[in-house]
């Protein structure tokens, strides 16, 4: 992303108001050290660090708060359910989700997608339908409406990229039409760090009378996320993100929408009433919760939105951005590295290829210096087949990534050229 000269200044006093070391003290695990080799962990977008808080509370669930939700009228059960029902408050609040609006515990982003395209799918989507989704898409923003469209013989279109990585609007202005059931895109691409200008895809597509779902696994990390503001119907994303715990996520849904969509799963809390000639479901958002949810994660997943509010969203983005901008910079001087995503807005994602090496083998010299990167297809194979390449070796950024790590990478990048060039 080009940053102003204005900009730049404003980044600086952000990033000097931000404790970079407070917050590294946070996370244990950067703490450690490999074959005496300080751990560089730049493999956020695949799963965030863990920090104290977080840890602190999935430890004190087990230890003095643990029973079944909604179930029991002992303390124990009283209390479990007090604190998963003020954790989904706290991610409505983070979230700035309005009212009439809900947020639905799910196994993490894709599940999400998955309850969406299957329930939303069964009760809208008929022969001959369209479905929108972009070039850019994670697998999970995929294959599930793949799999929609072929249960019901509809259509998936896809809007293309331009070749920094960015959609392509007006391809996807003439795709919208009366066919259109859904449009389904990220907020963020995982592969590249583009951000998508959602507002107007959004804006399109209500102007169509098309609901529109966002996968913001990518998007919650980095940035403010006003779901308000952003007015999208359905929102999807995962805890391990945003530096609390895998296997908790959620999804946003609009009540209304939710409301007139078919169970998902099936099974204990999501009914009201049951008998063998007859089953009635429970209420948003328990009708799309079967089962004994994961409340220790989800409280966990509270406890982490704690944490980054207390840090603040924008300053954490300020931070990142300034990071991205060193980094990409950095980069250049590596010879033979080839940026692939080189959007105007961008969150902080470094995909890369090496003319000499394969992005495994950078992977894997990188981890002997004790550098973490993703090296593949980033679960994003349509963004490798756009770019021709069969992967790429990715740096992603947290909030406690520093200059010194951008550094170290580099080096190790020359490291690199020196063995395969
Ligand atoms: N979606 C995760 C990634 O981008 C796993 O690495």
């Amino acid at each position: 992303m080009a940053v102003s000269t204005d900009e730049k200044r404003e980044v600086r006093v952000a990033e000097s108001s931000y404790d970079i070391a407070k917050i590294r003290s946070d996370f244990p695990i950067l703490q450690m050290e490999r074959a005496g080799k300080p751990l560089v962990y730049l493999d956020n977008a695949a799963t965030a660090q863990t920090p104290n808080a977080v840890i602190d509370a999935l430890t004190r669930y087990y230890t003095c708060e643990n029973a079944n939700v909604h179930r029991g009228v002992h303390y124990l059960s009283q209390t479990a359910t007090t604190r998963y029902e003020d954790a989904r408050k706290k991610i409505a609040n983070f979230f700035h989700a309005p009212v009439g609006c809900e947020i639905i515990f799910t196994r993490g982003a894709t599940e999400a997608i998955n309850l969406v395209a299957s329930s939303y799918g069964e009760a809208h989507v008929g022969e001959g339908d369209e479905i929108i989704i972009s070039h850019l898409e994670h697998h999970s923003n995929i294959v599930p409406w793949q799999i929609l469209c072929e249960r019901k013989g509809a259509k998936l279109r896809v809007i293309p990229i331009n070749d920094a990585g960015e959609m392509i609007l007006e391809e996807y202005e003439a795709m919208l039409s009366p066919r259109t059931k859904i449009v389904a895109v990220n907020h963020v691409s995982n592969a590249l760090g583009t951000i998508n200008p959602v507002e107007t895809i959004i804006e399109l597509a209500h102007a169509q009378g098309v609901p529109v779902l966002l996968d913001g696994a990518q998007a919650a990390p980095h940035m403010p996320v006003d779901l308000k503001a952003l007015n999208c119907d359905f929102y999807a994303f995962s805890a391990h993100k945003v530096y609390g715990p895998t296997g908790i996520g959620c999804l946003y849904g609009n009540a209304k929408l939710l409301n007139a969509m078919p169970p998902y799963q099936s099974g204990g809390d999501m009914i009201m009433s049951v008998s063998f000639e007859k089953t009635t479901y429970n209420s948003l958002p328990y009708r799309f919760e079967a089962g004994t949810p994961n409340i220790a994660d989800a409280i966990a997943f509270g406890a982490a939105l704690d944490y980054l509010s207390a840090i603040g969203m924008a300053e954490i983005a300020a931070y990142e951005q300034e990071l991205l901008a060193y980094g990409t910079e950095a980069l250049q001087e590596v010879k033979g590295l080839e940026l692939i995503g080189t959007a105007k807005h961008k969150a902080g994602v470094l995909s890369f290829v090496m003319e000499h090496a394969h992005p495994h083998d950078i992977g894997q010299l990188l981890d002997d210096e004790n550098i973490a990167i993703r090296a593949g297809h980033h679960c994003a194979q349509p963004v490798m087949q756009r770019y021709g390449v069969p992967a790429t070796a990715r740096a992603s950024l947290g909030m406690y990534n520093t200059r010194e790590e951008i550094d170290a990478m580099v080096e190790a990048l020359h490291k690199v050229n020196k063995v395969f060039a």
